[in-house]
């Protein structure tokens, strides 16, 4: 079974990591549109374009039994067109974690720190007004946050005054309350999250979507069964009949309960 993942540079790479602990035993392709990075500032149609061109290459040369955009800005402009163009191929998306940061916060004030294109794109509105009308949600489009990423993992120096002035507009304080979560929406700012702790003007949880979307994908591709060539791991009963709350017990422990009496030895 293989997985490609998508993004824009190297930011998908924390997406990634977080796969191969959740599907180790997946084949990983990573392709990164580096000669079309930045995605942040690219013009809305263009992009989807642009992206739906590549698709058209990479399915049919890769041949992926899953695909995983990670990357926010091409996720919250491109993951419909996908679907619609490549129906036999399930997609999984990376959107800003709006939904628990909304259930998480304290103050009921969070930061979506994102690309200007991600927090300018209608889905991202479009889950504010689902998931977070009862918070106070403040939108912050960093121009240069990826690039600095991707600086940082280069190897390049990044200057701590020009990295405090990107995240300086995600803390705010207002009505008495004061920003409690920034959610990192660009798949390149876990990177920085170390550097941007030591920063940070007070204490917050920076929101990473990672673990949770490799668990989505592992969930999709089970759903699918696209795990099958792996052999299941398998729990016997010698009852034959484990009563259904010990049945999902074990499930939830990734085995597969076998229901066959031929354990119960003759008297
Ligand atoms: N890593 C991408 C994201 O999650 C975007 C970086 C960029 O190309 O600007 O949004």
């Amino acid at each position: 079974m293989s997985i490609l993942i998508f993004d824009s540079g190297i930011g998908g790479l924390s997406i990634l990591r977080e796969l191969r602990l959740s599907l180790p035993q997946a084949r990983l392709v990573y392709v990164a549109d580096d000669a079309g990075f930045p995605y942040g500032d690219w013009e809305e149609g263009a992009l989807t374009t642009r992206v739906l061109s590549l698709f058209d290459r990479l399915i049919p040369t890769h041949r992926p039994d899953l695909c995983v955009i990670a990357c926010n800005t091409a996720t919250t402009i491109a993951i419909d067109a996908l679907r619609q163009c490549f129906p036999a191929t399930p997609f999984v998306g990376t959107v800003p974690a709006i939904k628990p940061a909304a259930e998480r916060t304290a103050s009921g004030l969070f930061s979506i720190l994102a690309t200007p294109g991600t927090v300018n794109r209608t889905y991202t509105q479009d889950l504010i007004a689902r998931f977070a009308t009862e918070c106070d949600v403040n939108l912050v489009g960093a121009p240069d946050l990826a690039m600095l990423a991707e600086r940082y993992l280069r190897g390049a120096p990044v200057d701590d005054d020009i990295l405090r002035a990107q995240i300086a507009p995600s803390f705010i304080e207002r009505n008495g309350k004061r920003t409690d979560i920034i959610v990192l929406g660009c798949t390149h700012y876990p990177f920085l999250a170390n550097r941007m702790r030591k920063l940070a003007p007070w204490p917050v949880d920076w929101l990473d979507p990672a673990e949770a979307i490799a668990h989505h994908a592992r969930t999709v591709m089970a759903v699918k069964r696209l795990l099958s060539d792996t052999e299941p791991d398998l729990a016997f009963f010698t009852s034959g009949n484990p009563d259904p709350v010990i049945a999902s017990l074990v499930r939830s422990f990734g085995l597969s309960p076998q229901m066959d009496d031929g354990f119960i030895p003759s008297a």
